[in-house]
């Protein structure tokens, strides 16, 4: 069975995408925890409505970013997953919990990287006035947005686009392509080459 940790800070659709996807599929990927750092987020309610183990650890309880760290990694640890997906998680990990877990983090992001990385992404997309955007799976590393690209989709903007509306077209996206990026991790189909692009055995074609 390949294991997933999820990192989630707010509404959890992307959560919810894993869960109908994958978790709650024939497949053999399923989610072992569920943590987020926001007591009021719904990705936890949504772990909870799946009987999907799920853990608050309230980053502004911790003074040092470090113990918080710990604690999550304390978490994840017990449940020996084999890949951590940030999904909507909203805080910046540290090199310490990157390199505990080398290559083994991946995140969803809405653009399409290295354009318009942090936060409001869809607001920078529509701001900028770009006629694609879109949205895209990548591991993590130290940097905001900046880890290996997996996967990405991309969007058409329309000059009538706002930043709802274009939040809207690319979340229909994300849920596609988080979990089939998951997938092919699971399938150990993605390889990270020593310059850091990445090759996706089969099925490179058509996202
Ligand atoms: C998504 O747009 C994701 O790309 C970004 O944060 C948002 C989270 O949405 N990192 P949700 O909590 O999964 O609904």
């Amino acid at each position: 069975m390949f294991k997933l940790a999820v990192l989630a800070s707010g509404r959890g659709s992307n959560l919810q995408s894993i869960i109908d996807k994958l978790h709650l599929s024939k497949e053999d990927i399923k989610i072992s925890c569920v943590i987020s750092n926001n007591e009021r987020a719904h990705a936890l309610k949504r772990a909870k409505e799946n009987n999907i183990s799920f853990h608050l650890v309230d980053d502004q309880k911790y003074v040092k970013k470090g113990e918080y760290e710990r604690e999550m990694i304390r978490i994840i640890d017990k449940f020996n997953v084999d890949l951590i997906v940030l999904a909507g998680y909203m805080k910046i990990l540290s090199s310490e919990f990157i390199d505990h877990y080398k290559d083994k983090v991946i995140n969803i992001h809405p653009s399409l990287l290295p354009a318009f990385p942090g936060l409001n992404a869809q607001k920078q997309a529509v701001d900028y006035g770009v006629k694609i955007s879109g949205c895209t799976v990548h591991f993590v590393d130290e940097g905001v947005d900046t880890g290996p690209i997996i996967k990405q989709k991309a969007v058409y903007v329309n000059y009538e686009d706002n930043e709802d509306s274009l939040s809207r077209k690319i979340l229909k996206f994300e849920h596609q392509l988080l979990p089939k990026a998951i997938r092919l991790i699971a399938e150990g189909k993605v390889l990270i080459n020593k310059n850091r692009t990445v090759k996706i055995e089969e099925g490179e074609q058509g996202e």
